[in-house]
């Protein structure tokens, strides 16, 4: 292989490279939702790491926190889809009836995907028909509250009854699936989608999505921490490799130009030395430096093959591996690291720790010291 196509791509990337460094993942302490663009945590030094409207914040317990503008009171953010642009979030209180009844999302970017009507209704008993759901966090001993699909209310209401209002709920299907199961509706999390920024063409093809900081209110794709299932490995280890390469190229050129700087002095002095292996200095590998963990070490961290229901143990509730950003898929393997318990494809996770202590997430050092090291060359 030339030098030439060694060097090649650090003298196409370093600026999508800096920059999409520059922009940092989020996580609230142990909580695993992933927080990026457009998302961005209140407070973040760079604003144009985030679009507006997206501000998270989080609690002093880890909660993810979205606000609406016009509304009262914080949600939890449940999870949040990059590729599909949906946030699912909840009621701190798990009363959600309650906050629907006083909710407005007008002035945030974020739109209801279908939304339905609802009339809430009170009464001084327990409706009995199976049409109303009764809501137990809004009713008490003496005035029961219930919600009804505007569209099912029958006419005329019992005269002790009396209408609280009627709200247009967002909801996640639309009408043909609620028949069997609209009493659900009301109580699961607030399913919401955004269209700008519209970042899915870029999360379609494994990118991340940002503004251009050279390049006024322009969104681009940043190629980045991308790749699809059957290239993870390969698109994982050439990541990896660019983060260690990359510097070394750099100094490799370094020293090729002082290598080249000292012969022409020594020309012009009439040196006699000769120099034996001046094509040594220039091949990147020999300043490579790995401090990974040795393979039985990253054997000994725990493996779970993944069910079913995909669910992953640990703080990892975003269904999203953060190193390939790829959904985990049921029969997946995956590698939890001691401790932090955040968990990784097991190939992705793999990879990374052959050359790195840390845990990717949160930066924990699952081990004390580096057990294998590859010194320079003399
Ligand atoms: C959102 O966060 C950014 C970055 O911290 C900040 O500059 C901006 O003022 C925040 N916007 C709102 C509405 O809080
Ligand atoms: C969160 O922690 C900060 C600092 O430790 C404290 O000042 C604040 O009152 C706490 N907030 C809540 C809601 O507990
Ligand atoms: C995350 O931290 C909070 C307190 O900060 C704690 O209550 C909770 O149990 C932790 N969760 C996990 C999964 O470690
Ligand atoms: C939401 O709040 C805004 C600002 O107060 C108001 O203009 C708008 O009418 C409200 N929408 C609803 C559905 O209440
Ligand atoms: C029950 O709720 C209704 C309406 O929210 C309220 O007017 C009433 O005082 C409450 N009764 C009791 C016993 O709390
Ligand atoms: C209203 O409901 C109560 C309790 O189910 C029932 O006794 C009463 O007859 C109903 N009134 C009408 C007008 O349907």
């Amino acid at each position: 292989m030339g030098i030439l196509e060694v060097l090649f791509p650090f003298f196409v990337f370093p600026v999508i490279y800096a920059a999409s460094n520059d922009c940092q993942f989020s996580l609230c302490g142990n909580n695993s939702i992933l927080i990026r663009f457009p998302f961005q945590l209140e407070g973040d030094r760079n604003p144009y790491c985030g679009y507006p409207g997206f501000n998270l914040t989080c609690t002093n317990s880890s909660k993810t926190v979205l606000k609406f503008p016009y509304s009262r009171g914080a949600f939890y953010v449940r999870s949040i889809n990059y590729l599909t642009q949906k946030i699912q979030v909840y009621d701190p209180d798990d009363c959600l009836p309650k906050r629907l009844l006083s909710l407005n999302i007008s002035g945030s970017p974020f739109i209801p995907t279908f939304t339905r009507d609802y009339t809430f209704l009170s009464c001084p008993f327990q409706n009995a028909g199976s049409q109303f759901i009764p809501i137990d966090c809004l009713s008490n001993s003496t005035s029961f509250v219930s919600a009804i699909p505007t569209l099912s209310l029958i006419n005329p209401l019992n005269e002790s009854c009396y209408v609280i209002t009627r709200v247009s709920v967002p909801v996640s299907g639309p009408e043909q699936q609620y028949e069997k199961n609209f009493r659900d509706e009301l109580i699961e999390d607030l399913r919401l989608t955004w269209d700008t920024p519209d970042c899915k063409y870029c999360e379609s093809r494994q990118q991340l999505c940002g503004f251009d900081p050279n390049n006024n209110g322009q969104l681009f794709c940043f190629s980045g921490y991308q790749t699809g299932t059957s290239r993870r490995g390969t698109q994982v280890f050439r990541i990896i490799t660019l983060c260690i390469a990359g510097p070394a190229a750099v100094f490799a050129i370094v020293m090729a130009c002082c290598v080249c700087y000292k012969d022409r002095l020594a020309n012009i002095r009439n040196s006699a030395i000769t120099r034996s292996a001046p094509a040594a200095t220039i091949s990147p590998e020999p300043q490579i430096t790995t401090t990974g963990l040795d393979e039985s070490t990253i054997e000994s961290y725990e493996k779970v093959v993944l069910g079913e229901s995909r669910r992953v143990p640990g703080p990892n509730n975003n269904g999203c591996c953060w190193i390939c950003l790829s959904e985990y898929n049921s029969k997946e393997t995956i590698r939890l690291i001691p401790e932090c318990k955040h968990c990784f494809h097991a190939d992705c996770i793999d990879e990374w720790l052959r050359i790195n202590t840390t845990c990717p997430v949160c930066r924990n050092s699952p081990s004390p010291s580096p057990i294998h090291v590859t010194s320079i060359d003399p």
